[in-house]
């Protein structure tokens, strides 16, 4: 793996975001923490899902992410609603803002691209961008929530991968009048890094013409419930709890995504 992350989200992926990337469950969930809590930092912000609602509702929140693209995305959609959001082009293993926060969240965006070690990092970083008493809100998606992708841990089944490349399916209309699909396929797993690694193909057509086509790498570090409360405490969080998916409940076996809360001591 190179040393800088190593997303999937540019040009035309980031397009595909923005137009079709708008609403879910996160956003209110994480609104109420934003809401208690502010100036906000939306970390790993994208082309601004949760960010562009939060700052129509009058909230004070930043953004920061690694790819450019999904940040002039985000900045195009809102200037047309008259809004001008502090955002920053930064790696969460990176960050270095000015600023502090009394709530920092990331939705989404933790364990792509990135190392291990960048992994411990980040979480140092956004330890120093709390003010003391602050809250670290994230969710992550659980190593065994996805079945075709759980089955690759598995020797057998791993050593038929890569699997096969797919043509693209359904196109799907854009705002812009552009076409677009996406087209991903696993390519490796490695069970003892935990790591999973992608290839995504990414398609633009204007007026029935095949405009762009894409290809990206991701590997993402698949992280178990313990081993990340761990890591938040190696951090110096504090007061850690977890969550089942988008509700105030103990998680359960069947969350497929879980949702950490730690506290920065006062
Ligand atoms: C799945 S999208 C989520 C975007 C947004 N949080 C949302 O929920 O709509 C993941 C985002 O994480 C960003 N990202 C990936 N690795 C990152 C890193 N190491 N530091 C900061 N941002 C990162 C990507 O560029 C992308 O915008």
């Amino acid at each position: 793996m190179s040393t800088e992350p190593q997303t999937w989200h540019y040009g035309v992926v980031a397009r595909w975001w923005a137009e079709f990337n708008q609403t879910g469950p996160e956003i209110d969930y994480f609104r109420r923490f934003v809401e208690a809590g502010q100036p906000a930092l939306d970390v790993a912000c994208g082309t601004g899902r949760l960010l562009l609602p939060y700052l129509r509702a009058g909230l004070d929140v930043d953004g920061c992410d690694v790819s450019p693209d999904m940040l002039a995305r985000c900045r195009e959609a809102a200037a047309r609603e008259g809004l001008s959001p502090k955002l920053y082009e930064q790696a969460m293993h990176e960050l270095d803002l000015r600023r502090r926060y009394r709530t920092v969240f990331v939705c989404g965006g933790f364990g792509l691209g990135s190392s291990r070690a960048q992994d411990r990092e980040a979480w140092r970083r956004l330890h120093d961008h709390l003010e003391p008493g602050g809250v670290l809100v994230l969710d992550n998606e659980v190593p065994y929530a996805n079945g075709p992708q759980w089955r690759y841990w598995v020797k057998e089944q791993r050593a038929e991968l890569p699997q096969p490349r797919r043509e693209p399916g359904r196109r799907r209309a854009g705002s812009d009048g552009a076409e677009y699909a996406l087209c991903a396929r696993i390519v490796g797993l490695d069970p003892l890094a935990q790591q999973v690694s992608w290839e995504m193909r990414a398609f633009m057509w204007r007026d029935g013409e095949l405009a762009a086509q894409e290809e990206h790498r991701l590997t993402t570090t698949l992280y178990f419930r313990d081993e990340l409360v761990l890591m938040l405490k190696c951090a110096g969080f504090g007061d850690i709890e977890v969550r089942g998916q988008y509700n105030d409940a103990e998680p359960t076996p069947d969350d497929d995504f879980l949702v950490y809360i730690a506290r920065k001591g006062g």
